[in-house]
């Protein structure tokens, strides 16, 4: 693996392939460092899911999407049936890394069906790398369509709350929460953010401030304890997040804190919105169903390398929780904007589709 920090470019790309490798923005060093690590082996992409290197839904689909595509150049395989196998092995891998975003599942079997379509080994190498490429380019193109979808619910002078990092660096670039923000301000509206801090990791603080203030917009960071405070304060007109998995029913799982977000958004009258690409969308299971990753107490007695808690302290840490569609105004896509009745709206997204 190559560690590289370089100067901040002007447009983000989280994960990229280039000569044959993956390159990926190290997130864990953000905001201090800005430093791209490349890898030439799925496993390496596996570690890196694992360890939060790369994180939001639709950058880990894309990144499993790539890990294959380095399999294929791994394998030593000779035959179709032998190829099929190892990319089987390396699908298993990359799947375990972290289990709430369905985005991963979704990008991981996108790529063993257009493996297996192929006929030779050649064949399927070359429509293994080309689909993994073409699945980032469309992550871009979706995030975009989805951004000018949502960008019509946004008013001249709306100060906007989002939590966590649904921006370009939880994709491949341009995001799909901040997309629509960034969409929003691209229409000349003049828009303002308030971003939750998000602990305990901070992708709020640590990755959605880094990337707005990049990119040039009015951010303001906030304390999760100060989200009441400031919608009762008439400090935020509407919010919008992203979700790692939305089921038919209109349940939506992301990040830890979204849940809290939305209720104290219902009881202000406050506008509540969701950006997913279909891609995040599991029309198979029941909101009861879906797996909350659970994550190390360390990241909450500490942060960073400072300890904060005492050492033998019991910590509950889930990573992600569930929003039920009652608190939620609509949810943006890039086929469309669903609102309520999510049973049917949701449906009629995939009939579109
Ligand atoms: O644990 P993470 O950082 O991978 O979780 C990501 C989120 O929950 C984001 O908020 C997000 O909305 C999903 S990615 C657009």
């Amino acid at each position: 693996m190559d560690e590289q920090p370089t100067k901040i470019p002007s447009l983000l790309r989280t994960v990229e392939w280039k000569d044959n490798k993956v390159v990926m923005i190290d997130q864990t060093k953000l905001p201090n460092e800005l430093v791209f690590v490349t890898y030439h082996d799925y496993n390496q992409v596996a570690d890196a899911i694992r360890t939060l290197v790369v994180r939001g839904a639709p950058a880990i689909g894309v990144s499993g999407a790539f890990g294959m595509a380095l399999a294929v150049l791994q394998s030593k395989a000779t035959t179709k049936d032998e190829l099929i196998s190892d990319l089987k092995k390396a699908k298993e891998i990359l799947f375990q890394t972290r289990p709430t975003a369905v985005n991963l599942a979704w990008g991981l079997e996108k790529i063993m069906n257009v493996a297996n379509s192929g006929n030779s080994v050649d064949q399927i190498k070359e429509l293994v790398i080309n689909k993994s490429k073409k699945m980032a380019d469309e992550d871009i193109q979706i995030n975009k369509t989805m951004g000018k979808n949502g960008s019509e619910l946004f008013d001249n002078n709306d100060t906007i709350m989002t939590h966590c990092n649904a921006g370009a660096l939880a994709t491949v670039a341009y995001g799909t929460a901040l997309g629509v923000i960034r969409a929003a301000k691209e229409t000349g509206k003049n828009v303002k953010v308030i971003a939750t801090e998000t602990r305990p990791i901070q992708q709020g603080s640590r990755l959605t401030a880094f990337e707005l203030k990049h990119d040039g917009f009015d951010v303001s960071l906030i304390p999760d304890t100060a989200v009441g405070y400031t919608m009762a304060n008439d400090l935020v007109n509407k919010v919008v997040v992203g979700a790692d998995r939305i089921v038919r029913t209109g349940h939506v799982f992301n990040k830890i804190g979204t849940y809290q977000v939305a209720t104290m958004a219902k009881q202000h009258g406050i506008p509540f919105y969701v950006a997913a690409p279909l891609s995040t969308f599991d029309m198979k299971s029941d909101a009861k169903d879906v797996i909350i990753e659970m994550r190390k107490g360390s990241e909450v007695t500490g942060i960073g390398d400072k300890k904060t808690a005492p050492d033998d302290v019991n910590v509950i840490n889930p990573a992600f929780d569930m929003t039920p569609p009652e608190l939620i105004s609509g949810i943006i896509t890039e086929k469309g904007v669903a609102t309520p009745p999510y049973d049917e709206s949701i449906q009629k997204l995939f009939e579109a589709n």
